[in-house]
């Protein structure tokens, strides 16, 4: 399976899919898109031989009508958002319906939506006592952090003592959830029923 990776900033989870075992012969990353000009990831993408592209309005970035072409020719059949920022025009994931999906470093529905990102994160969930965190996948819809569920995994954080070593524990999970739902994906063990997403072992 052909894939894009969508990315922000470091790319580590970038990487954790790069490098994972599971992942090697079943998908190939052919593009990381960015709205930065410049960010680590695109290092990693380059170090790798992957096309990287910048889209949104700045000048000299591509638009997303262009990006959703080269996508196209590209013969990309999943789209992973790592630690990308940005909103995902309707168009782009009316296109790619049900094949775009992102990583968030919460148990969503709790600690999503509009300015729940990196840090802010972790600092919500530490100030409201819980007591396990965790990772979602999830498909993407219009709204941030909002579509179906596909796979969760939970860590234990009774006794962290700051926002930061909640952060450090999720990643953790995060490294190992991302390649584990694209494998799934990829082998064809996801699937939507009714409005659920159900995941065949
Ligand atoms: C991750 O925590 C991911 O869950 C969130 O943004 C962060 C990206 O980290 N959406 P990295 O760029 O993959 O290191």
């Amino acid at each position: 399976m052909k894939i894009a990776v969508f990315v922000s900033g470091r790319g580590t989870n970038l990487k954790a899919i790069l490098d994972s075992p599971k992942l090697a012969g079943i998908i190939e990353v052919k593009a990381v898109v960015s709205d930065k000009a410049e960010c680590p990831a695109f290092e990693l993408a380059k170090k790798n031989s992957i096309n990287i592209y910048t889209v949104g309005k700045k000048v000299g970035f591509i638009s997303y009508e262009k990006l959703q072409d080269i996508l196209f020719s590209l013969k990309i059949e999943l789209i992973v958002l790592a630690g990308f920022l940005k909103l995902i025009p309707e168009e782009l994931i009316n296109f790619y319906k049900n094949r775009i999906i992102n990583i968030h470093p919460a148990l969503l529905p709790s600690f999503g939506g509009t300015g729940m990102y990196g840090i802010n994160v972790h600092k919500a969930v530490f100030e409201s006592s819980a007591q396990v965190s965790g990772a979602t996948v999830h498909f993407v819809d219009e709204t941030y952090d909002n579509g179906k569920i596909i796979v969760q995994k939970c860590v234990d954080i009774t006794n962290v003592g700051s926002p930061d070593e909640i952060a450090e524990k999720v990643l953790k999970i995060e490294h190992q959830l991302l390649p584990e739902a694209i494998e799934k994906i990829a082998s064809g063990k996801i699937k939507l029923v009714n409005g659920r997403v159900q995941v065949l072992m």
